[in-house]
């Protein structure tokens, strides 16, 4: 039986979507893309106009013209529909201004008024395409001129704020105290784009479900838990932008964090996106914050040397362009967490993320404990894999369990074998994109998926703990690797401690 479980809470109403930053790469790259994919897929409202604002001159034509060219990029599906492109554009409008100065809130509220009919009435859905440096201004002058708040006939206003939320605790607290001055904390989304992905919300389904793995989702069963988000890739071109986040604050702080939350909270009584979330924090605050001293115990960085990538060479990250040659800034981290609550006690969940890997993928892996070590142990010893679960969060996004059989014959053998369940061939090859998702949450006020304000703290927690057994610390020999490896060694170390040992992500066949 097909259960849908969103359809009667979600009202998608007509409404203006107007994006900040309206010029830039996100626009361009991942915003437009997915609305015109909303748009084709008639899951857009039945009225809706999408009004862009930013700097630099444009007219109206001439950003349509730019975003069909983007399009022709960045469109998950090729080639472009033209009729339903052009259906799409008679909606978007732009507006030059300037965040900062007040004028261009009244030029925006007027262009409002001149191209959203009536059925609009006053839903805005402002995106804050735009840098971190510029949220608060945005939201102080959208407040100021009268846009975040209506009287009268109120509609909806709501905010989405991209990553980087703040760069550790007391800045996101900063943040959030300047936005909630602008803003109901209702109002605003918080973003994390891992959060909108298929394979991510499936793992609410998957263990919430099933009762085959619910029974083993805890200490007793589970012996510890890897997950591992792997990027192939250097920097490309992006070095300033890590110079100042580096691996914890790009990768851990957010999208780790939240996948480990999944995957390890209590179930919530509701679907209800506060019910979610007050399980997803009480998880994250139920994390032991790594202690000074804690070192190599609990915490690996590094960095990557010059290496070879899938047969290409790739230089260090301290001869990348924008770098300094003498960066200490991370490009890998590891970590061995412990959950301190009545399910998890005791279990390791290690957590790591790198740049310049093997390959890029995403996965969490949870191994079992073994069986008693009686009926095989004369031939196979501990050698025997115990079992293990693999979400595979992309690509080949799917699940695969690993259990061990008799090897055909006369003889008495037993070898692992698994069982996949692949999303392409179950459910064909649907793979939205995680902003489709996410802005029409934000459309519908559904904010499951978004990051609530105490959330992105506690995740700021956790990294700054993390930080501060590094900070101020230069990077040491043994804290480099080779790009084209899967780390420093001091990461297998960390898991040695405990007699455990990565298992790496393989290759799509
Ligand atoms: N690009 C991505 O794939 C990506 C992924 C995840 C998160 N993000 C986040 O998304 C946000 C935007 O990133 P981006 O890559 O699109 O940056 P970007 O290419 O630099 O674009 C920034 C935009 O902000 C506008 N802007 C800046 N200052 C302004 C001002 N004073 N008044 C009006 N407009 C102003 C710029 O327009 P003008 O110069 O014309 O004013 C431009 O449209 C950032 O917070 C980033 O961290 C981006």
């Amino acid at each position: 039986m097909i259960c849908r479980l969103d359809t009667a809470r979600r009202r998608i109403e007509p409404c203006t979507l107007v994006i900040l930053g309206a010029s830039g790469d996100l626009t361009a790259r991942k915003l437009i893309p997915a609305l015109y994919h909303l748009f084709r897929d008639r899951q857009m409202p039945a009225g809706f106009r999408v009004v862009g604002l930013a700097r630099r001159e444009k007219t109206d034509e001439s950003w349509r013209a730019e975003l069909r060219e983007a399009l022709g990029r960045f469109s998950r599906s090729q080639p472009v529909d033209e009729d339903v492109w052009r259906a799409f554009a008679a909606n978007v409008f732009y507006c030059p201004g300037n965040l900062t100065e007040p004028s261009s809130y009244v030029r925006l509220e007027s262009r409002l008024e001149a191209v959203s009919p009536p059925e609009l009435r006053q839903n805005r859905l402002f995106y804050f395409a735009i840098p971190p440096s510029q949220f608060r201004a945005a939201a102080e002058q959208l407040h100021r001129a009268g846009l975040l708040v209506r009287e009268g006939d109120p509609g909806w206003q709501r905010i989405v704020v991209e990553k980087p939320f703040g760069h550790d605790l007391a800045s996101a607290q900063a943040l959030n105290g300047d936005l909630t001055q602008f803003a109901h904390e209702q109002q605003i989304f918080r973003i994390d784009h891992y959060l909108g992905k298929e394979t991510v919300q499936n793992i609410l389904m998957f263990r919430f479900s099933n009762s085959v793995f619910e029974q083993v989702w805890k200490r007793e069963m589970v012996d510890h838990v890897q997950i591992t988000v792997s990027e192939k890739l250097g920097m490309g071109g992006r070095g300033a932008y890590y110079e100042e986040a580096g691996a914890l604050r790009d990768m851990v702080q957010n999208h780790l964090l939240q996948v480990l939350a999944l995957v390890a909270m209590e179930p919530p009584v509701s679907l209800e996106a506060e019910a979610v979330r007050d399980e997803k924090v009480k998880l994250l605050k139920s994390i032991r914050l790594p202690q000074a001293g804690d070192g190599a115990r609990q915490v690996v960085r590094g960095q990557y040397l010059r290496g070879i990538v899938e047969g290409q060479p790739q230089p260090g990250y301290r001869e990348e362009e924008r770098v300094h040659p003498d960066s200490n800034v991370e490009t890998y981290v590891a970590l061995k967490l412990f959950i301190d609550n009545w399910r998890w006690s005791g279990v390791p969940f290690y957590v790591r993320t790198g740049k310049c890997l093997p390959l890029s993928a995403s996965e969490v892996r949870v191994q079992l404990r073994p069986t008693p070590n009686v009926l095989f142990a004369a031939a196979c010893g501990p050698r025997l894999d115990p079992n293990a679960l693999t979400l595979r969060l992309q690509p080949d996004e799917g699940i695969t369990l690993r259990f061990n059989g008799k090897i055909p014959g006369a003889s008495v053998g037993v070898r692992p074998v698994r069982m996949h369940f692949s999303y392409d061939a179950e459910f064909g090859a649907y793979t939205p994109e995680a902003y489709e998702r996410l802005l029409l949450d934000a459309i519908a006020g559904d904010a499951t998926l978004f990051i609530r304000r105490d959330e992105v703290e506690t995740a700021w927690q956790i990294a700054d703990a993390v930080r501060a057994g590094w900070e101020g610390k230069p990077l040491q020999d043994e804290e480099f690797y080779a790009a084209g490896t899967w780390g420093p060694d001091a990461a297998d170390k960390l898991l040695a401690q405990g007699g455990h040992r990565w298992r790496h992500p393989e290759p799509v066949k």
